[in-house]
């Protein structure tokens, strides 16, 4: 295996070795200033933006628009189920499923923040100086969720607005969460109960758990660190790298085969993947998103977290990314061992986490790739008469025989180029936030656009008394029926993409900022020089 290893890629992987046999402690090598200094440089968003007078005017009147539909959402919410996690947009119901605390509520906070929604914004920080995270709703808590909705919305929440109140809210949180981390091997619980502190997981043996519910607290935990002074929070997210670093070794032939390409399934009393072919999708995605944000976050000195990401992008180049038949760049499931041509809308953040990455990393073969990428995710949304594309689908390899597909799956990738699988829609943003990233990063009108057309068609096809529902299914849109489900990253993501689409391309810059998984802006000026 190694004499095909890039030169590059060997030195990350020895790096990452290294670091993790613990002989630089817990923060790795922090490079020093004047080793970062370049990365300084390297302009994330494009200097060309539009001037023109009638287009600023037509993209103020279409941000007015995203607005608009945003506050019929909020208005439905605050009148049928204000302080709840979600409402049903269907039957105007109040809905608990995460922790009872307002899952919506925290989650829309920075979105209402960054359009200027002053009055909501007020009576929301109220509502939300009132939660009691001593105690939920009596069910066992997904500790993944409670981080990226709450302690991410509350820390966004906080740092545009200035509001302490917030962030004591997030640090109750936290210090409440670092329960679940209190394991043999630290790395977290998949579930934990707030009033018990007793650990579980969601099916199959309570010390199960996924590559992204153990790898999505890097962001959110540094930057509460950073804010608090205390770099306990820290140090039990990065202590999840250790632990799997050290734990497994690339093996050809085990699950575990391709230095980077980490199995779905992991056991957290041994640290140990058990199985899940690796992939892009729910279960791993933001595992991966994880690694280069906390680097450009951190001022590009956390070292390892960066060698961690070119060892795996190394490898999904190599074996996740997939020509299909259409000669569309898909990604699939799979490693040295073979392929499932199968994806899901999940995956199609990618283009947008890559096509930043190449920018910061001034790497311009990359950002090529992604936009290959980023035009299959959007053919997803773009083939299909309601302009939405469905939960998750699959393609044919280039070169493959097609005999093993039904008729009608070779019939849709005929027209479309890909096949649905799963053909329903909840307001998913990723295919939105992927051409989000290419919109600010090239200035080019067309992506705003794309994105306008998809609101036009969410508009038409979701838009409900209650809110924004899902479809059955995205080829009959509305007349197929809907779903009666309106989860809080529709505020927290799919409208905040939307909206900043149109926006002037100062609000929230990628030069400035960095989203978390959940569409949290996180600033990146606030320097950090190893110690917190
Ligand atoms: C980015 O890389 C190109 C070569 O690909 C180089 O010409 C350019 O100067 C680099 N930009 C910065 C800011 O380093
Ligand atoms: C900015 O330049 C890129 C090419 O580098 C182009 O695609 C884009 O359309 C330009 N934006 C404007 C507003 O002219």
């Amino acid at each position: 295996m190694l004499p095909i290893l890039l030169l590059g890629q060997l030195t990350a992987l020895c790096a990452a070795r290294h670091i993790a046999n613990g002989m630089e402690g817990l923060e790795g090598h922090i490079p020093r200033q004047r080793e970062v200094a370049r990365f300084m440089h390297h302009q994330v968003q494009a200097s060309n933006f539009t001037t023109s007078d009638s287009l600023l005017r037509l993209r103020a009147h279409r941000a007015e628009d995203v607005r608009k539909g945003f506050q019929h959402a909020w208005r439905a919410y605050k009148k049928y189920a204000f302080g709840a996690d979600e409402i049903n947009p269907l039957t105007l119901e109040p809905v608990t499923t995460r922790n009872g605390w307002g899952a919506t509520l925290v989650d829309a906070l920075d979105t209402i923040y960054i359009m200027g929604l002053h009055d909501e914004f007020s009576e929301a920080a109220d509502k939300v100086s009132q939660i009691n995270f001593d105690k939920n709703d009596g069910e066992p808590s997904k500790v993944f969720e409670t981080n990226i909705r709450y302690i991410g919305g509350l820390i966004s929440a906080y740092e545009l607005s200035g509001n302490r109140m917030f962030l004591k809210q997030a640090t109750a949180l936290a210090d409440i969460m670092l329960e679940a981390f209190d394991t043999k091997t630290g790395i977290p619980w998949q579930m934990w109960d707030v009033q018990t502190g007793t650990g579980s997981s969601e099916a199959g043996p309570p010390t199960l758990n996924n590559l992204a519910e153990v790898g999505s607290y890097q962001l959110e935990f540094f930057r509460l660190s950073q804010l608090t002074h205390d770099p306990t929070y820290h140090n039990a997210a990065q202590r999840v790298y250790d632990v799997i670093l050290d734990r497994n070794e690339p093996r050809k032939g085990t699950v575990y085969s391709v230095p980077g390409l980490y199995p779905v399934f992991l056991d957290i009393n041994t640290g140990k993947f058990i199985n899940g072919k690796p992939n892009l999708g729910g279960g791993s995605d933001s595992f991966y998103e994880y690694l280069i944000k906390t680097w450009a976050l951190s001022g590009f000195r956390l070292q390892r977290n960066l060698d961690m990401w070119l060892e795996s992008l190394h490898s999904i180049k190599k074996y996740i990314l997939t020509r299909g038949s259409d000669r569309r760049l898909y990604m699939a499931v799979g490693d040295d061992d073979g392929l499932d041509s199968i994806s899901d809308t999940f995956t199609c953040f990618f283009p947008g986490t890559l096509a930043l990455a190449s920018r910061l990393l001034n790497d311009t073969e990359t950002l090529n790739t992604a936009h290959e990428l980023l035009m299959s995710s959007y053919n997803t949304f773009s083939r299909m008469p309601t302009h939405i594309g469905p939960e998750n689908f699959g393609f044919l390899p280039a070169g493959d025989d097609d005999s093993d597909l039904l008729e009608s799956q070779r019939s849709e990738i005929k027209k479309y180029g890909f096949y649905l699988d799963h053909p329903y829609y909840l307001m998913r943003p990723e295919v939105i936030e992927s051409i989000f990233y290419f919109y600010r990063i090239t200035g080019d009108e067309r992506y705003a656009d794309w994105i306008w057309e998809i609101w036009q068609n969410i508009k038409a096809n979701c838009a409900v008394d209650g809110g924004f529902a899902g479809l059955r299914d995205v080829r009959l849109g509305r007349r197929g029926g809907l779903v009666g489900k309106q989860e809080s990253f529709v505020f927290s993501e799919t409208f905040k993409y939307i909206y900043l689409a149109f926006a002037s391309p100062d609000v929230i810059s990628l030069d400035d900022y960095v989203f978390s998984t959940e569409g949290h802006p996180f600033k990146r000026s606030i320097p950090f020089n190893g110690t917190f």
